[in-house]
């Protein structure tokens, strides 16, 4: 054995014995460094083979990589075996399990969800038109004048007040889902039966407003549509929704583009209509409703004297809380997010 096979014999001996008693893998790491890291010795016991004398270099240099590779796969093997070790002491595989709460949807999303669904089954599709759009489609398209009170700073939200170079007029926040009715019309010829459901926004807070709210509009054009049919739809409706002995009433009313005009009230379920202290005078009012103005339907690229149409839009929040089991007597709570009044709904 020349010099270096005596070194190379030493460094495996010490090697080994530390590596025999190790039990961590950080130790076993360090153990690693010095052995076969870049500063370890067995590095220098390479480069020094050259020095030796021909006829020795090549066994030397084999027992040198043997001894490399050996301790290379004890080190690997011993951190495969550290790792497998976890510590089950303290588990108690029979305790009970964590159960994590769980959510559910919030009433408006239940409502939206319920009402897309009841309007399904009667043939209506469901759209979704912008929360932001012209003046035009909110109020000109609609029928309203420029002076309508509708169009005050105080009842809706205007986004750029003194722009006045659009054709179609200043953007602003709709404040009814009835900006959709002529983009609907614009987007497909009749038969149109559609539910449009999107986030509107007016200038109110009370116990029955928040400034953003939710509105579903309904609207069906063809030939021949009759206010029959505008109460046949609002009938089958509120028996879906608020349950099959609902009683529904309409009364006339005055929207800018709709004639005739309605608002939609259903029966107090507490008192059937004859008033008590939930309702006082024993209607509760759902929304607007109405047979679509000619000038609405021409506005939209509809002849008139061939297609009528009804529409009607409700409030979500509104219909959401006057569902018979849910009690609530102040709207705002919908949107307060405390989690103790949400989770019961
Ligand atoms: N847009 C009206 C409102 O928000 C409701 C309505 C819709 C009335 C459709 C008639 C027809 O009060």
């Amino acid at each position: 054995m020349n010099i270096v096979q005596e070194k190379l014999q030493t460094i495996n001996n010490s090697a080994l014995s530390e590596l025999s008693l190790v039990s961590d893998s950080r130790s076993l790491e360090e153990i690693e460094i010095r052995y076969l890291g870049r500063k370890a010795e067995l590095n220098d016991l390479l480069k020094s083979i050259k020095d030796l004398p021909v006829e020795e270099r090549s066994t030397t240099g084999q027992m040198a990589n043997v001894l490399r590779n050996e301790l290379a796969d004890k080190i690997e093997e011993l951190r495969a075996n550290l790792e497998l070790k976890i510590d089950l002491s303290g588990l108690d595989v029979t305790a009970p399990g964590v159960i994590h709460e769980a959510g559910h949807l919030h009433l408006t999303t239940q409502a939206i969800r319920e009402i897309t669904e009841i309007f399904k089954r009667i043939g209506f599709y469901r759209m979704r038109y912008p929360e932001i759009d012209w003046d035009w489609y909110a109020f000109t398209a609609l029928n309203f004048p420029l002076d309508h009170p509708a169009r005050d700073d105080w009842e809706t939200f205007f986004i750029d007040p003194e722009d006045t170079t659009n054709k179609l007029g200043r953007r602003v926040f709709t404040p009814h889902t009835s900006s959709g009715q002529v983009r609907e019309m614009q987007a497909r010829k009749p038969p149109i039966r559609m539910i449009n459901i999107s986030k509107t926004a007016r200038r109110q807070l009370d116990i029955s407003h928040t400034i953003n709210f939710h509105q579903f509009e309904g609207m069906m054009i063809d030939k021949n549509i009759t206010i029959s049919h505008l109460k046949g739809v609002i009938e089958y409706y509120t028996k879906e929704f608020f349950g099959k002995d609902t009683i529904t009433r309409i009364r006339p009313y005055d929207f800018r583009f709709t004639e005739p005009s309605f608002e939609v009230d259903i029966a107090c379920r507490n008192c059937n209509g004859k008033g008590c202290r939930l309702c006082k005078e024993g209607w509760l009012e759902l929304g607007g409703a109405g047979m679509i103005h000619p000038n609405v339907l021409k506005n939209g690229g509809l002849d008139p004297d061939i297609y009528s149409g009804f529409a009607f839009g409700f409030g979500v929040e509104r219909n959401g809380i006057m569902k018979s089991g849910i009690n609530i007597d102040d709207l705002r709570l919908l949107y307060q997010n405390d989690v103790r009044f949400l989770e019961q709904l």
